[in-house]
């Protein structure tokens, strides 16, 4: 038997209709604060991701899906869509659009991470980006977008986690102090920290092993190394997303584990989520188009994990699925005519179905109650003659006869009804 791969989950049946929930209410979201859909490819050449994320990070080292094309070059699964988002639009050119360009997209994204409960291999996110505009107000345009679409699932415990990344500058005046920090607690990290202390030492302060956390307990900050322009930006987010009342905690250590970022960089976590506990992340990242060689261009932008989203959403929101029709059919003359009303049924719009396994009226109501269906139509041999049906409520059992052409018209009005 062949299995599907580690890591990576069908959605079954029974489950879509809570993703649908959380999609529909993110594009509803999206779209109340003005961002448009982008769909960006699921696969692009392995130096986009290599060239924004960063060589040096986990993404970037260890967890990409990478595959010679039969030319040879080197493609990659996305991991992310921030990377796909900013070719596209240093591609189309869309910086020359006057209006300030603002995309979400939904989509599955691909990484080899070890699975565990809200970790997948391929595992699906919401994300937006906000291009034009260094103005403190985007940032929290897109802060106040995650927090709002999370409120409205009702998702329960959330936090908002936010620091400042400061400019190059800043970071590049920050680091040699981290690191030679670092360097005199060295024997306390872990193996993987002592090598991010050379390459990445920033994300050593953003290790969860407990005696990384104790060594660097005391660390310099680097908020304490943010020019007045960095800090005025970073004031300015904080005292708008307190007008707001969306409530927030300034957490130093936050880093984040792709290196675009600067200035603003935020998590949303919830304490029902155990390990994998962040629900969205996001930051600015003012340096990446031109990076990539676009016109230098301010961005702003956030993704969410729809598996964290979906695991925490409480079933009693799941809206009621509109009331559907069951055509018991049976006998000679009883099924085509049963195949006419399913289809004159259905192109009236109403949702229509039957069980051809079934040949008897007893096995008919049975499936029809499996189903769900409201209401059955009965229809044998007799009724087909007569040019008319039984009706039966599948709470109620109350019957009544109806003529096969009036079927769809009543049928249309009950349903308006619910
Ligand atoms: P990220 O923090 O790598 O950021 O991922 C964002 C969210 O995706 C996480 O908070 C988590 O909910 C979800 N996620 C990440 N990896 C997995 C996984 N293996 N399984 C399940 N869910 C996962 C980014 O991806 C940036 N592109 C966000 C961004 C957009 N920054 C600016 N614009």
């Amino acid at each position: 038997m062949i299995k599907g791969i580690k890591g990576v989950k069908d959605i079954l049946p029974d489950e879509t209709p809570r993703w649908r929930l959380v999609e529909e209410t993110a594009r509803r979201w999206a779209a109340r604060y003005g961002f448009h859909e982008i769909r960006i490819p699921i696969f692009e050449v392995t130096t986009l991701f290599a060239r924004s994320i960063g060589a040096t990070t986990d993404i970037v080292e260890k967890e990409m899906y990478t595959f010679p094309d039969r030319d040879g070059t080197s493609l990659t699964l996305r991991p992310e869509g921030t990377a796909g988002t900013v070719r596209a639009f240093i591609e189309h050119n869309r910086a020359a659009d006057p209006l300030a360009q603002k995309y979400f997209y939904i989509g599955p994204m691909f990484r080899h991470e070890r699975p565990q409960a809200g970790r997948l291999r391929q595992f699906h996110q919401f994300g937006v980006e906000y291009f034009g505009t260094q103005d403190a107000t985007a940032d929290v345009d897109v802060i106040a977008l995650l927090w709002r679409f999370l409120s409205d699932l009702a998702l329960p415990d959330l936090t908002l986690e936010i620091n400042s990344l400061g400019s190059t500058a800043d970071r590049a005046a920050y680091l040699p102090v981290l690191r030679s920090f670092l360097q005199s607690r060295v024997e306390h990290l872990c193996d993987n920290c002592r090598r991010r202390l050379e390459t990445n030492p920033l994300r050593v302060l953003d290790c969860k092993i407990p005696s990384c956390r104790a060594a660097t307990e005391d660390a310099p900050q680097l908020i304490s190394y943010l020019s007045a322009e960095a800090k005025s930006h970073f004031d300015q987010v904080l005292s708008m997303l307190t007008a707001l009342a969306i409530p927030w905690r300034h957490n130093p250590r936050l880093v984040r584990g792709l290196d675009y970022y600067c200035l603003t960089a935020f998590e949303i976590t919830s304490s029902h989520l155990g390990a994998q506990n962040a629900v969205g992340a996001g930051g600015r990242y003012d340096g990446l188009v031109e990076l990539l060689g676009g016109p230098s261009t301010p961005a702003v932008g956030f993704a969410t994990g729809l598996e964290r989203i979906v695991m925490m959403l409480a079933t009693d929101r799941l809206p009621a699925s509109s009331p559907s029709v069951y055509v018991a059919a049976f006998g000679s003359a009883g099924k085509p005519a049963g195949a006419q009303v399913l289809d004159a049924l259905r192109l009236a719009g109403v949702a229509a179905q039957s069980d051809y396994r079934v040949s008897t009226l007893k096995g008919h109501l049975r499936q029809a109650d499996r189903a769900g269906c409201r209401f059955a139509v009965l229809l044998g041999d007799d009724e087909a003659r007569s040019g008319s049906a039984v009706i039966r409520d599948m709470e109620s059992k109350v019957q009544e006869s109806i003529s096969l052409g009036d079927l769809p018209r009543y049928f249309l009005s009950l349903i308006k009804g619910f």
